[in-house]
Formats: structure tokens, C-alpha cells, sequence
């Protein structure tokens, strides 16, 4: 088949891309790097020339809240309009777990919107929600790190390897459109701050930890709110996988 990934160079797509080709499909990559913005739409119509699917794993800007569901409304209703005019026959679109319960936070607000415009489009669809990445943890404590210290709320996730998703993502392309699937999670509940912990010790840094719920994600978080239904998809590689390959690339413990 030939397939579309959208947001090719980001740490979802670029693993889908491989996932796919390595299943000897013919893969577009579209992002800016690649000559296509979802934003201007240039370059949109070259790209989806004969493509039989897409897959949405674009990631936008860090905006505020009507900002963040503008971006994501514009990207969306640019590229499934391009997806109509070339007659795509399947649009993926990558969601979260839990954004439809967590209403305060601007991203998942921008998520909202997508799903709202990919489940109410014309172009046949399935939107995969899945849980936080495994690469999560060190993500948020990123977003703080200053002289050596982080700020991260103590979440309780069900995170999911970042090539298990890609490789569902890849998947749920090649196949028959779903509508909304009961959502993809990795095998095991983790607190992110344990996780967190665990990651800079594998990646050999040395970050001291500030659990809080008074920076960058708040209590809307807390509780069970992003952890997967009953009928979620259960991709197979732990967390403590991931950090052992983590581990082995870095030199850490
Ligand atoms: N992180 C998590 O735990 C998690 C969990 C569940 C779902 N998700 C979802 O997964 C999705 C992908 O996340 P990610 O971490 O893989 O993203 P990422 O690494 O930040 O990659 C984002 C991609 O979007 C492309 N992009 C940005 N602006 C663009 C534009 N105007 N036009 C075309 N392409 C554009 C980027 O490429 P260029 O810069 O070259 O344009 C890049 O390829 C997100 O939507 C996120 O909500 C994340």
C-alpha cells in the first residue's frame, strides 16, 4: 500500500515510517523537514498523490489553550480536506487515553478538536488513543530542568513503548477503518516520578526530583483518570524493557 505518515520526523512517526517499510510498504513522510505544512497546507497535495491511508502523529507548538485547539483544528481540517481531494480511503489518527476527562490542559484540548474533526469528516476513519510513552517521564522533567532540579507530579500512568505504538499505528493502517478504538496501554501501572527517577539513573545524569502537582500538570491528573478501560489493547514491552535498551545506549545503570 502506499501510506502517508504526518509528523514523520517526530518520535512516533519516524518509528512508524520504519514499521511500515519494513513491512514493504511505500511510505510518504509529511512534515515541515520533508516540504509539507499542515499549517499553510504547502506541499499537502504532492504528498497524498495515490495514498491509500494516513497516518495522523503530528505534534503542534506549546500555545495556550484556544491557541493549541486553533493549531491542531487548522492542521487537521487542512489535512483531511487534501486527504477528501486525493481520495484517501483511511484516516489514523493518534490520540490519548483520558482527554475526553481531563478538560483543563490546552494539548488535550487541541486533541479534542482533532478527534472532533476527524469523527464528524468524511474521510473514513480510526482514532487509537494510547497512554502515556515510556519516554514520558524524562519528557515532563524536561519541561522544569533547571540547574539540576525538575518539577514532576506524581502521576499514576499505564505507559506503552513508543515501537508498540507505532507498530499498532502501522497496523490499524494497512487495515479496515475502526472508529474509535478501546485505546492502546503498555503492560504495567507506573508513578511517572518513579519512572522518572529510573530514567536519568539508566541515562547515567544525576537530576534531583521535585514531585508537585503545582507546575506543569495539575490535579485534574491525579487519580485513575489516564489509565486505560477494561477493553484497552495491551502492547507487550515493559517498562523495564525499554529502560534496559535506555541503559545499554547511555552506559547508565
Ligand atoms: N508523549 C506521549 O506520552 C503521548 C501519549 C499519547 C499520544 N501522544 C500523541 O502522539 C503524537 C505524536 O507525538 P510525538 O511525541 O511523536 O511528536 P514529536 O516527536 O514532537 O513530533 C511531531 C512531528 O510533527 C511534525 N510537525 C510539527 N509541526 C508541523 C507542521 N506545521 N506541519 C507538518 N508537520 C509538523 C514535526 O516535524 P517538523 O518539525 O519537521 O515539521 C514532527 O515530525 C502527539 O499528537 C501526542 O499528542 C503522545
Amino acid at each position: 500500500m502506499r501510506i502517508a505518515v504526518a509528523g514523520a520526523t517526530g518520535n512516533i512517526g519516524a518509528r512508524t515510517v520504519t514499521a511500515l517499510e519494513r513491512e514493504g510498504h511505500a511510505v510518504v513522510g509529511m512534515s515541515r523537514k520533508t516540504g509539507v505544512d499542515l499549517i499553510t497546507g504547502a506541499g499537502l497535495e504532492d504528498a497524498l498523490a495515490g495514498v491509500e491511508a494516513v497516518v495522523d502523529a503530528v505534534n503542534g507548538p506549546v500555545l495556550g489553550h484556544a491557541e493549541t485547539v486553533d493549531w491542531f483544528g487548522t492542521a487537521t481540517a487542512n489535512l483531511l480536506a487534501a486527504e477528501k481531494r486525493a481520495g484517501v480511503r483511511h484516516h489514523v489518527l493518534l490520540s490519548i487515553v483520558g482527554l475526553h476527562r481531563i478538560l483543563g490542559n490546552a494539548h488535550y484540548a487541541g486533541k479534542r478538536e482533532q478527534e472532533r474533526l476527524v469523527s464528524e469528516g468524511t474521510v473514513p476513519w480510526t482514532i487509537l488513543p494510547a497512554t502515556q510513552f515510556h519516554d514520558f517521564a524524562v519528557t515532563v522533567a524536561g519541561w522544569t530542568e533547571h540547574d539540576g532540579i525538575s518539577e514532576i507530579p506524581p502521576l499514576l500512568v499505564q505507559p506503552v513503548d513508543p515501537d508498540d505504538v507505532a507498530a499498532v499505528l502501522a497496523e490499524t493502517a494497512t487495515g479496515e477503518p475502526l472508529g474509535r478504538h478501546s485505546g492502546l496501554a503498555g503492560p504495567e501501572p507506573q508513578d511517572l516520578v518513579d519512572m522518572c527517577r529510573r530514567t536519568h539513573l539508566a541515562q547515567g545524569r544525576s537530576v534531583r526530583l521535585v514531585p508537585t502537582w503545582s507546575s506543569v500538570l495539575g490535579t485534574e491528573m491525579a487519580g485513575n483518570v489516564l489509565l486505560p478501560g477494561p477493553d484497552a489493547r495491551i502492547a507487550p514491552t515493559t517498562f523495564d524493557e525499554w529502560l534496559a535498551t535506555v541503559r545499554s545506549t547511555s552506559g547508565g545503570r
